[in-house]
């Protein structure tokens, strides 16, 4: 058993419930809307929301027909954001398989990213709970706010670590966070477990995209996406800036300053690279990902659910080792 089965393993019979919902919303009778969710449903992806969500439920009481149905909405919300990434970062694979925009078109993209983020509001009316349909909305605009800071930063030619981190928080830890608490909501957990699930998810969140971060750096073709490509589109993500506080002068930065605000040719890329890899940013991004993590575990240390916190702990390993 790899480890991610592992860590399924403890809610194994809820991700059965979570398919056959997800599964039943990705249905359409027009032969186009039925090819795209085909195409969608062919690779799933490793489901970390729902599996999050999930455990997070376990520990604090049993599933509820509103934790099935808030871990499918975060999961069509996790799978709208995608197909328009892919549209907004011109990325032709995902899940090593062609970007839905690749092998349908922008037009169907945009329109198929709009159905599923309304499905997922679907099944956030559908809990009757007030309080998930609050979360929902402004998860939705987290993510759509952090994609344009993410955007508006590579106008300006400030290197800030503060400015990754607020992107990070909003693009992805917040579906991270949001995945935590309402496991823990959906089963009328107490507001400070609430709160405290919300610090956990938003660690796993940060780690989880330093660690995508980091991939652009490799040539993995284990991601299913492709690589080499955030410095190229003016992103300049923590390997970078912090090989830059650590090692850079002038010059670099000048350098970084030019590929930040796509000046740079592919020859500055890939001296900056050199210089991120040389100068010792993936491990001092390790050293952050391991200071978070640390974190992490001190808050689910006191869990009573032993199989829940042992695959909590797992969790929080493979968001920083996983070469998926
Ligand atoms: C990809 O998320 C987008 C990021 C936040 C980096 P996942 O790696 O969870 O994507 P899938 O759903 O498993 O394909
Ligand atoms: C990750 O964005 C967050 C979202 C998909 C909304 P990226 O653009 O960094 O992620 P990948 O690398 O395409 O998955
Ligand atoms: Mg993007
Ligand atoms: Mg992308």
């Amino acid at each position: 058993m790899n480890q991610l089965e592992q860590i399924k393993q403890p809610i194994a019979a809820d991700l059965v419930r979570f398919n056959e919902i997800f599964d039943g919303t990705l249905k359409h009778p027009n032969p186009l809307l039925h090819r795209v969710f085909q195409h969608i449903l062919m690779r799933k992806g490793k489901l970390m929301r729902p599996t999050l969500l999930l455990l997070s439920a376990r520990e604090f009481g049993q599933p509820t027909e509103a934790t099935y149905l808030s871990a499918v909405m975060l999961e069509l919300l996790h799978t709208a954001s995608l197909v328009h990434d892919d549209v907004v970062d011109e990325s032709d694979e995902r899940r090593g398989q062609s970007a839905v925009h690749s092998d349908f078109g922008n037009n169907v993209a945009v329109l198929v990213g709009d159905y599923l983020l309304s499905s997922s509001l679907e099944k956030a009316a559908e809990t009757g709970n007030m309080r998930i349909v609050e979360h929902i909305s402004r998860l939705g605009k987290n993510l759509a706010s952090g994609e344009i800071i993410q955007l508006s930063n590579t106008e300006t030619d400030i290197l800030s670590e503060e400015t990754y981190f607020d992107v990070i928080r909003l693009k992805t830890a917040s579906l991270f966070i949001e995945a935590a608490m309402l496991g823990a909501i959906s089963v009328g957990a107490d507001e400070t477990a609430v709160q405290r699930m919300s610090r956990f998810g938003e660690i796993i969140g940060l780690c989880f995209q330093i660690k995508d971060d980091i991939f652009d750096y490799s040539a993995n073709s284990d991601i299913g996406k492709p690589t080499g490509s955030d410095m190229a589109e003016g992103k300049l993500t923590l390997p970078a800036l912090l090989a830059l506080k650590s090692h850079g002068n002038d010059a670099w930065r000048a350098l970084a300053r030019k590929v930040k605000t796509c000046l740079a040719s592919k020859d500055d890329i890939a001296r900056l690279v050199e210089f991120t890899k040389t100068s010792g940013g993936i491990e001092d991004s390790y050293t952050v990902m391991e200071q978070l993590s640390a974190q992490a575990r001190a808050l689910i240390s006191d869990f009573r659910q032993e199989e829940i916190k042992q695959a909590l702990l797992s969790y929080i390993d493979f968001v920083s080792s996983r070469t998926i």
